[in-house]
């Protein structure tokens, strides 16, 4: 949601700025807009739709040479997508430009304000009531830094605000509150980005920026300060992957590189979790040993893909660990007045750490004086800076709006989480631990076994390509698994898709079923597992008054196949860990049957990757 981009140095900034933006595109936006610095002057273009509207105005009338600028990415809050509200705003009388990421919650007070010192609005954003502010400020001759932290202070809600002004070339000044910005480091140039992809073709040194901070950039340095104005630090870091890591080496989209990219981001999920005697280490969790047998409650939350892998986790981390789990979306959670204490572990996950609700619900669980450990995929990000504890999920950038490798690397950090629980409060003996852990050794593996029958899943989607409405029926933990399934097709291909736990079916959704309705079952493991054969006999119920099956069961299950209009197999594993495999043929055929039907996989529309406003 919302890209940004700012640089200074030697280079064209137009050239470093437009790249940027293209590989933040994946954030999701509707408009694009940019301001350089030339000979004292701002020169801005801003166009709706799509990046390349943007790069075709620029190559028409082409703007001049500039070594100072910066770019943005609009996804619509204030103000429809059009021209007149794409970023970058003006002030006044355009000596500074700003773009923004957030929403500004007191813009209509300030807006009033402005209008009644004589101050003309151009567009219905929140964001240019910062620009007005911000020039008048450097008008009444503060410097740009100076500028930024008095406006910032008067501000309310979430926001990055990115601004250059005309007499003070050279310089980029950025503020960031609730709302994502990171720092690039050059050497004799720098660069801003709502994330590392931002500048990753320039440097792999970054510059984490805390809350509330106002952050200068210049060829030659970087000064951070606080909203009062007083001198601060950033964190330094290294980014751990690099440039082809954000481009799709050969895949049509991101996202299908991106599940093919599942069997080594489940083994660097797993790697270097164990101790020389075999035990589990989770270095990254923050927590003693004392804090964690004092947890009597969990509460995972998250939203969309990550809440999904919240429910499946609820079913492993209570079967391990006897603690009561609960799963919430991260929304919901905060605005109910929940029951925490200092003895309640909330478990947040996120794969771009910056999703403004689940950030929120952190903050309230903070605040109750719980425990927070965050699950997420983004080092530098903001949920695991405001967290407790972190459990890295090291899937590398996500990309494609629909999270594929991020759901099965959460998957593994929960189990991890569980397992670990399980062993500091012996909840499991060593042996069963160990047992567990050398399975999720062997998911890689298994991961790629799916994955080489990609082709099955490719030619159903052809078969499906008329299907106006798909169920998905799964029991215990294969029951999220059915929900992520169909929000992937709805994410994807804009299909009526819903998922039902199969036991529910009797109770309401069986109405739905009709002759021809395609219906995915996921079911579970077989042997002593009671609930295979209760998923048989929903899956022969459905097919008795009409639906098209289409059954994912373990390769030897045989018992399944006469009720399949369509079969396909999944590795043998346990009932707890088959998620992780029966969700990959879902991924594959969302993915497939919207490049059938001709949509932006990659860009669904109306989406963002990372949902930055509440
Ligand atoms: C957005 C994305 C989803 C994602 C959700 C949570 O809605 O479109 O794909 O699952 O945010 O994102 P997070 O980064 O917190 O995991």
């Amino acid at each position: 949601m919302c890209g940004i981009v700012g640089y200074v140095g030697p280079q064209q900034a137009q050239g470093v700025v437009i790249e940027g933006l293209r590989r933040l595109e994946y954030r999701g936006y509707d408009s694009a807009g940019i301001a350089l610095v030339h000979d004292e002057q701002l020169v801005t273009d801003k166009r709706a739709g799509k990046l390349a509207n943007l790069e075709k105005a620029l190559a028409e009338q082409p703007l001049p040479a500039s070594t100072t600028g910066i770019g943005h990415t609009r996804w619509a809050t204030h103000g429809a997508p059009t021209d007149r509200n794409a970023h970058p705003h003006l002030g006044r009388d355009g000596r500074v430009a700003v773009i923004h990421n957030g929403i500004i919650e007191n813009f209509a007070e300030l807006r009033a304000e402005l209008e009644s010192a004589g101050h003309e609005m151009r567009s219905d954003t929140d964001t240019e009531v910062a620009a007005h502010l911000l020039e008048q400020e450097v008008e009444d001759g503060a410097d740009l830094t100076t500028a930024m932290q008095r406006v910032c202070r008067r501000l309310t809600g979430a926001f990055t605000l990115v601004a250059v002004d005309a007499a003070e070339p050279d310089r980029v000044v950025a503020a960031r509150r609730n709302s994502p910005l990171v720092v690039g480091l050059g050497d004799g140039e720098n660069f801003l980005g709502s994330d590392v992809a931002a500048f990753i073709e320039h440097t792999r040194e970054a510059l984490e920026l805390g809350q509330d901070q106002v952050v200068t950039l210049t060829r030659d340095g970087v000064a951070v300060s606080t909203f009062e104005g007083e001198a601060a630090e950033g964190k330094p870091y290294h980014v751990d992957w690099d440039l082809s890591a954000a481009e799709k080496g050969g895949f049509d989209w991101f996202m299908r590189k991106e599940i093919f990219e599942q069997p080594h981001a489940v083994a660097d999920a797993l790697l270097g979790r164990r101790d020389a005697d075999g035990k589990l280490q989770l270095d990254e969790v923050r927590m003693s040993v004392d804090e964690l047998r004092s947890i009597d409650k969990i509460i995972i939350v998250g939203c969309g893909t990550a809440f999904y892998a919240g429910l499946v986790a609820k079913y492993a981390i209570e079967h391990w660990t006897r603690i009561p789990c609960e799963v919430e979306l991260s929304h919901e959670f905060r605005y109910r007045d929940p029951i925490l204490t200092r003895t309640t572990l909330v478990v947040a996950i996120s794969q771009s750490g910056e999703t403004a609700d689940t950030l929120m619900a952190i903050r309230h669980a903070r605040e109750q004086h719980s425990k927070v450990l965050a699950i997420c995929n983004t080092n530098g990000s903001t949920i695991p800076r405001e967290s407790d504890a972190v459990i890295y999920t090291h899937a590398g950038p996500e990309i494609g709006v629909a999270s594929t490798k991020g759901f099965t690397t959460q998957l593994i950090a929960n189990y991890l989480l569980g397992l670990y629980l399980a062993q500091v409060r012996g909840s499991m003996f060593g042996d069963e631990i160990a047992k567990v852990t050398t399975e999720l050794e062997g998911m890689p593996a298994a991961v790629q076994r799916v994955l080489d029958g990609a082709d099955e899943l490719y030619a159903l989607a052809g078969r499906m390509r008329d299907a106006r409405s798909v169920l998905f029926l799964g029991r215990h933990a294969g029951y999220p698994v059915a929900l992520e399934g169909a929000l992937k097709l709805k994410e994807l291909a804009y299909l009526h898709a819903e998922g039902f736990a199969a036991g529910e079916l009797k109770h309401g959704p069986i109405a739905l079923i009709e002759p021809g309705l395609p219906v995915f079952c996921v079911v579970p493991p077989q042997g002593r597992d009671f609930l295979h054969d209760k998923m048989v006999s929903a899956i022969q119920e459905i097919r008795a008054r009409g639906a098209r099956t289409i059954v994912l069961a373990e390769e030897d299950d045989e018992s399944v196949a006469a009720y399949a209009d369509e079969m396909l197999r999944l590795p043998r594993v346990s009932t707890l860990l088959q998620p992780l495999l029966a969700v990959l043929p879902l991924q594959l055929f969302a993915c497939e049957l919207a490049t059938q039907l001709g949509h932006d996989v990659d860009q669904p529309r109306n989406l963002a990757k990372s949902v930055t406003v509440e």
